[in-house]
């Protein structure tokens, strides 16, 4: 399951942990049953585009043609000269499906777009208020007639997604055609270049692992594989990033670039753009061909030919991981015996455990950031009073904030700013049209991350600036028990996420509360800030120590407000009294939580003493980096915040211990003498 497959699970309210972003910009939908149809401005004239995708369609004998909103890795973030399904439709959310035949063209999406493509579709299109496959070929079986072919382009299907699709057609005689030339870039004529930045090799002092080490490693789990596999096929961008430990600048948001890698026991094939890659670079990949560590470089679009090829070589079988190849590279992988899968490649279990330079540099990144929230939340608790503050200003703040620190490389997803009602709504970010003006009657939710040349970040604070009522003080206060249970837990190593998620929902469960989303995905090294397959839902992988993941609670009151108290943990050794191998986790994100929305009387012992001691650590770390920045009034911002909540019983507790302890002396010394 890719990403945004996670997000829709199970609930279309679907608060999912990606929070892609929706911009529900003011502005009018369109009527298509008024004379004339009334559009607004916002609306793309798709008549032409139809016209000229209509007409391929007529060449490659396809009677329906349908356009994914993916690219070819099924990546989380696409470049806009892949955003396809809204070149077609005008719809530019980041969810959907657009059919188009030789009379109709539909767009099916989910609940939280319906507003959006009535806002941006024109007439042309048709909107299907629903996203599920069989939704769509339903469609297609009562639209096109038998025998006929429906076309498809397989680098922007995912196995399961082709799966589905065959499953429902094929009983109802429509015959799926995979043509790999896509027919909507064919008509997108002025389609978005990709940048012209050069791949970057990450500087030594991030680099634990070398790519030859990572490619033996890689060789001896194939060596080792019972199915004796012979090559291995690298789909998703994070996985050939990191194989090479290079890092790009193709989609927004994460540092990647156009990629594939076949990666056999004695050979290795690297696709990419072979313009971007410098001389320099070549020298990194060609340094030990002695050794066959020699990389090929092949163009991109080359991967089909290659691996076709490979394929007619007798004794050889491919390892894919079938959660992020596309169906362009599947259906080549034949016969059976050739292809070896599991859900996820060597690489991204690999991966997904970081080594120590990774962990270290990973916290350190933490550190820098955390800086830029507690500048944020000092500003803000200035300023809002003052009434002239926005959801946009506060974003735009901590964005600056962040481009302040060391090896800053931009945010890691569209911030999440968002006052009173619509904190409570999915996945919003403000645009000018929605941005709320702060004020300290509402509360505040931001959700923001930063990428560094060390580590990505992502942390959510959720304030209040003025008097919180009971209610909210009781839900904040739950929501960070959720978050703090999950912390504090002790587990055997190997333990599965989803086995303790409901750790974090069981306070706001026993008063009849609980939220829509999942709990917690894994982070990268300046890679992508929702990294698999590490995380608390069921197709996660078992936790390991080394592995970083985000732990994300929330509350959400509709038209009211919303809640998420979310931090980047670490899973580290635990010690206890009688067993071995048990693992704990370790807040890496040191921002103290509003004080004000905490009520201590709900708290176990426990748990107040987990919140004592992660604000010992905050006052630790980050006081010296405050100190080190020269930041004065940000550290007694964090130092006041971060008092301890236990301090008066402890000091008490102390006194007395040490009143008997006086005591005791004094008796021995009068025997003594
Ligand atoms: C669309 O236009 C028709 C005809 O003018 C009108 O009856 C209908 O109320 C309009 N629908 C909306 C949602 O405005
Ligand atoms: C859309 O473009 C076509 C072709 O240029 C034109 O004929 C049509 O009037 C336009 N539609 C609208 C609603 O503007
Ligand atoms: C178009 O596809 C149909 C159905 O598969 C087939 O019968 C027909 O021969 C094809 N026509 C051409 C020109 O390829
Ligand atoms: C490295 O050298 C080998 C042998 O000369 C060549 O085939 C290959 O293309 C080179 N690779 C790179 C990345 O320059
Ligand atoms: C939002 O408003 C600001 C200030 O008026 C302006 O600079 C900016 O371009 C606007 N952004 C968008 C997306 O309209």
């Amino acid at each position: 399951m890719t990403f945004s497959d996670w997000l829709l699970v199970g609930t279309l309210l679907a608060l999912g942990g990606s929070w892609n972003v929706i911009h529900a910009d003011g502005g009018s939908e369109r009527n298509c049953s008024a004379i004339p149809p009334y559009l607004p401005s916002t609306v793309v004239n798709t008549t032409l585009r139809l016209q000229a995708l209509r007409e391929d369609m007529s060449s490659f004998n396809v009677s329906a043609y349908i356009i994914p909103g993916t690219d070819a890795h099924l990546s989380e973030y696409i470049a806009p000269r892949d955003a396809r399904m809204a070149f077609m439709t005008g719809f530019t959310g980041s969810a959907g499906t657009a059919v188009v035949t030789l009379n109709k063209a539909v767009l099916w999406t989910d609940s939280r777009y319906w507003v959006q493509a009535e806002r941006q579709m024109d007439c042309n299109w048709e909107l299907e208020r629903d996203v599920s496959i069989s939704s769509i070929t339903d469609w297609l079986i009562r639209e096109v007639s038998d025998t006929d072919n429906i076309g498809f382009d397989p680098f922007l299907f995912s196995i399961q997604t082709y799966e589905s699709y065959s499953y429902n057609l094929v009983p109802a005689k429509l015959m799926l055609k995979s043509i790999p030339d896509n027919l909507v870039d064919r008509v997108w004529t002025d389609r978005p270049l990709i940048p012209p930045d050069n791949l970057i090799r990450l500087p030594d002092r991030v680099v634990e692992r070398t790519w030859q080490m990572k490619v033996e490693h890689i060789r001896t789990q194939m060596t080792d594989n019972p199915y004796k596999p012979t090559a291995v096929l690298l789909s998703a961008l994070d996985e050939t990033a990191w194989l090479f430990n290079l890092r790009g600048n193709d989609v927004p948001y994460n540092p990647f670039f156009y990629s594939y890698t076949l990666l056999t026991l004695n050979e290795i094939w690297l696709f990419v753009h072979k313009d971007r890659v410098t001389e320099d670079l070549k020298l990194y990949l060609n340094s030990t061909c002695y050794l066959a560590h020699c990389v090929q470089l092949l163009e991109y679009e080359q991967v089909r030919v290659m691996l076709k090829n490979y394929m007619t070589t007798s004794g050889v079988k491919v390892w894919i991981g079938t959660e992020y190849t596309n169906y362009a590279l599947y259906e080549l992988i034949t016969p059976e015996e050739k292809l070896l899968t599991s859900a996820y490649s060597p690489v991204l279990t690999t991966k997904a455990v970081k080594d120590e330079t990774e962990q270290r540099i990973l916290r350190d990144a933490h550190v820098r950031d955390a800086v830029a929230v507690i500048q944020l939340l000092m500003w803000l608790e200035k300023v809002v009073p003052e009434g002239k503050e926005t959801e946009m200003t506060a974003a735009y703040y901590v964005n600056e904030c962040r481009s302040k620190q060391k090896d800053s490389r931009g945010p890691s997803f569209e911030t999440i700013s968002a006052s009173g009602p619509n904190a409570a709504l999915a996945h919003y970010s403000p645009s000018n049209a929605t941005s709320r003006k702060l004020t300290v009657d509402e509360m505040y939710l931001v959700d923001s991350g930063g990428q560094y040349l060390d580590g990505t970040t992502d942390i959510t604070r959720t304030v209040h600036w003025g008097t919180p009522t009971d209610m909210q003080k009781e839900a904040f206060t739950r929501v960070l028990m959720g978050n703090i249970e999950i912390s504090r837990t002790i587990f055997p190593s190997g333990t599965k996420g989803v086995n303790m998620e409901m750790l974090g929902r069981r306070a706001l469960w026993e008063v009849g509360l609980n939220y829509g989303h999942g709990t917690g995905h894994g982070v990268g090294n300046y890679f992508g800030v929702h990294e698999w397959p590490v995380g608390f839902q069921s197709n996660n992988i078992p936790f390991r120590e080394g592995m970083f993941t985000s732990i994300e609670p929330g509350y959400y009151k509709e038209n009211d407000f919303g809640i998420r108290i979310e931090d980047v943990v670490v899973i580290v050794p635990a010690h206890t009294k009688y067993g071995h191998n048990y693992l704990t986790f370790e807040t890496v994100s040191l921002v103290p939580y509003d004080r004000k929305l905490i009520d201590t009387s709900l708290m176990s012992t426990q748990q107040l003493q987990w919140l004592d001691n992660y604000y010992l650590t905050i006052r630790e770390l980050m006081g010296a980096e405050l100190d080190r920045q020269g930041l004065t009034e940000e550290k007694k911002w964090m130092l006041k915040h971060t008092v301890p909540f236990q301090r008066a019983t402890d000091s008490a507790a102390i006194s007395s211990l040490s009143l008997t302890l006086t005591a005791l002396a004094t008796a021995l010394l009068h025997n003594l003498l």
